[in-house]
Order: structure tokens, then sequence, then C-alpha cells
């Protein structure tokens, strides 16, 4: 029987593995999530699919956002994008603790859930956990039809088309920009940010697809500093704020699929602990994007490379020749907002990833051990 086969290869449309097809896929993905949600005037964000009226979006006193794995990160980046643009508190929380640990839900709760899938089974018991008490629920997801989706008062299709590699890629991304839409609706319903200032986040957001495709042009460096990370055994990420988040995205990633150990720590967290495993050679992957840390993160560098690590810094562009003082590979990203910077500095991790997992000789799209879905407890 060759028929599976031959499907699989026509489905991989010329990628050796799914997981590299669903990276490239990542601007049309952005395209796509954007697509129809954005006035044509670019100056507000449109999401009929949202019931809430301005009344009851103003009347949002707290956010939780709940959901596994990668859609978990994606979480602890929706955090700060509300936070910053809505100035509503939010609590990002992993379902199967969620569920569990009597959360204070309130009718002036508004609850997120993320979820690729739509069918994790922690996730959809957190859902019906704040449906339970009260709270409203909107479901950020991939799939149409899902469990979540059909039982979340409000629903955001992230509109990335399947994803078939169980290391979650462009779901992610477009999570992500799920989020920028929907913090940017708040704020614009609530009058936390002006029109100009919607704009300007609008605007650069229609800048990141071709941000990402540049980054993408760049795979071949990537492969390389992977082929050398591949031979390691344990290593960190660190970063501050989002870049924070999105290293530990880049970890979770790299574990998954090429199982080297890897741990991500909040950058000025390394000294009450994480320092005493530092030694000569040990690669440290430091994500670098926030301007108001800059200096911060950077004296954390150097902390881990006076003890002999190896560092790769993502950096901004325009700050290559500062900070490649202090590091041994350089990767530059793209300049956007700060807040938009997720979307771009977790593409160089997820190849980083891929092409690690590819040096070892692993199945890429089907890591041991994990499921694509866990719909069980
Ligand atoms: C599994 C997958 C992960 C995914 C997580 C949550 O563990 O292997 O890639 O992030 O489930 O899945 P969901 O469909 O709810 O986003």
């Amino acid at each position: 029987f060759h028929v599976d086969w031959d499907l699989e290869t026509a489905e991989k449309a010329g990628y050796d593995h799914f997981m590299l097809k669903e990276i490239y896929e990542q601007p049309k993905a952005y395209r796509n999530t954007m697509m129809g949600r954005i006035s044509d005037d670019g100056r507000s964000v449109v999401l009929k699919e949202i019931g809430m009226t301005a009344e009851q979006i103003r009347g949002i006193r707290k956010v939780h956002i709940v959901a596994c794995g990668t859609a978990f990160h994606a979480g602890l980046v929706g955090k700060t994008i509300i936070e910053d643009l809505a100035r509503i508190p939010v609590e990002t929380d992993v379902a199967s603790e969620y569920r569990y640990r009597s959360p204070i839900i309130t009718p002036d709760t508004l609850v997120i859930v993320v979820s690729q899938s739509g069918e994790t089974a922690d996730t959809l018991a957190a859902l019906r956990e704040a449906k339970r008490n009260g709270a409203r629920v909107l479901a950020i997801t991939n799939v149409v039809g899902s469990s979540v989706a059909r039982e979340a008062d409000d629903v955001i299709i992230t509109q990335a088309g399947p994803e078939i590699a169980v290391a979650s890629t462009k779901a992610y991304t477009s999570q992500l920009i799920a989020f920028y839409l929907f913090g940017l609706y708040l704020a614009q319903t609530i009058g936390t940010r002006d029109t100009a200032s919607v704009t300007e986040v609008l605007a650069a957001m229609n800048e990141l697809p071709e941000q990402v495709e540049r980054i993408l042009d760049s795979a071949e460096v990537l492969k390389q500093i992977a082929e050398s990370l591949a031979k390691h055994k344990n290593l960190f990420f660190i970063g501050r704020g989002v870049d924070f988040a999105v290293a530990q995205e880049g970890s979770l990633k790299l574990k998954e699929i090429s199982y080297i150990h890897s741990e991500a720590y909040p950058a000025g967290e390394l000294k009450h602990g994480t320092l005493a495993l530092i030694e000569e050679g040990i690669p440290v992957i430091s994500v670098i994007t926030q301007e108001d840390l800059y200096e911060k993160t950077l004296s954390n560098i150097k902390e881990v490379k006076a003890r002999g690590a190896h560092v790769l810094a993502l950096v901004n562009a325009g700050n290559e020749e500062e900070v490649g003082k202090s590091v041994d590979e350089l990767f530059s990203i793209p300049k956007t907002l700060p807040l938009l910077a997720p979307a771009l500095s977790v593409v160089p991790l997820q190849l980083i990833a891929y092409y690690a997992s590819l040096a070892r000789g692993n199945d890429v799209d089907k890591p041991r051990n994990l499921a694509k879905s866990v719909t069980v407890e």
C-alpha cells in the first residue's frame, strides 16, 4: 500500500517535514488571521464574531487565560498584550492547574481559553468550570466546530490552516495575532488607546508577514547554529518580559523534538540559583528585543559569558554591534514595536529546534511520547 505515503508526500508540498512546511506557512497564517479583521482605513479592529456589547467589555474587571502546552505560552504573551493595551489585570494558567485550584471566577471575569485543536481535555474542563461560575468565555482556536469553539460564548478562529506536526508553530503565532487583535479591540472599546495609537500598532502588524519572510530567508544560518547546539545535553534560554515568554516557547520546542534538556529562565532570576549550572561551553540562548530592558538583559548576558557560557543572542536590527561585543553568535530580528516582537523572535527558535531535531536524527513530526491532541486526562 503506497497510498498513505504518497498522500503524505503530496501534503508536505515539497518540504521534508510538516513542521518545516508549517514554519514557512506563517506569513500566510498571519495575513489570513488578520484578514477581514482590520477596518479598510487601517484605524480600528473589526471583530464581528465577538458578541459582547461595548458595555459588557467595559465591565470586564479581570481576565483569566487558560491553556496547555504551546497555547499556554501564547497565553503568557497574551497577558502582556492585554495588560499593556487594555489595562485589565490578567492571569495566565495552565489548564490542568486552573481547574483544580478553585480559581476566583466572578461574572465580571472574562476567561479566554486558547487551543489549537479545541479538543484538549483539561482546557475544555477549565472552560466548563469558568462557565459554571458565571464567567463569559472567549475561545481562541484553530478548529471551527471543535468542542471548545462550540461551548464558548465567543470564538476567534485563528486562520493558520491545518497543523499536522506535533510541535506547534503556525498555530502559536496565529494565536499571538489573535491576541493582538483582541487586545486592540478591547483598547479601542474601553478607550485605553486612541485611534492614532491603534493605527500605529495595526500598521506595524501589517509589516509582520514580510518581516517573518526575511527571517525565513536566513534559515541556513540557524541550521548551522542548531547543528552545533545538537551536540549538547543541556542548554538555557533567557529573556525578560515578553522575551521570557518567548524563551519558554523556544525551550519547549527544543525539548519536544530534539530531546535536549533545556530550561528557560527570566534573565534577572539567574543569579538566584541557575547561575550555578553555568559552566564552560554551555549554550545560552538569549532573547533581547525589549528596548527598555535592554541594558538589564545585556548585563545578565555578560554574567553568563563571564562564567564560560557560549551565548547566542536574538537582537533587534541595529543593536548587533553593541550586543556583538558580549556574545558568541548573533541573529538579528527585524525592527518592530516591542509588543509585537514575539511574533518575530519565536521564528528563529522554531527553526533552531527543527534543525537540532534533524541533526539528531529524530522523528521531527512525531516526537516520542507526545500526541498532537490530548483529549484524555
Ligand atoms: C499537545 C501538543 C502541543 C499543544 C498542546 C495543547 O501537548 O503536543 O503541541 O500545544 O497539546 O494543544 P491545543 O490543541 O489545546 O492547543
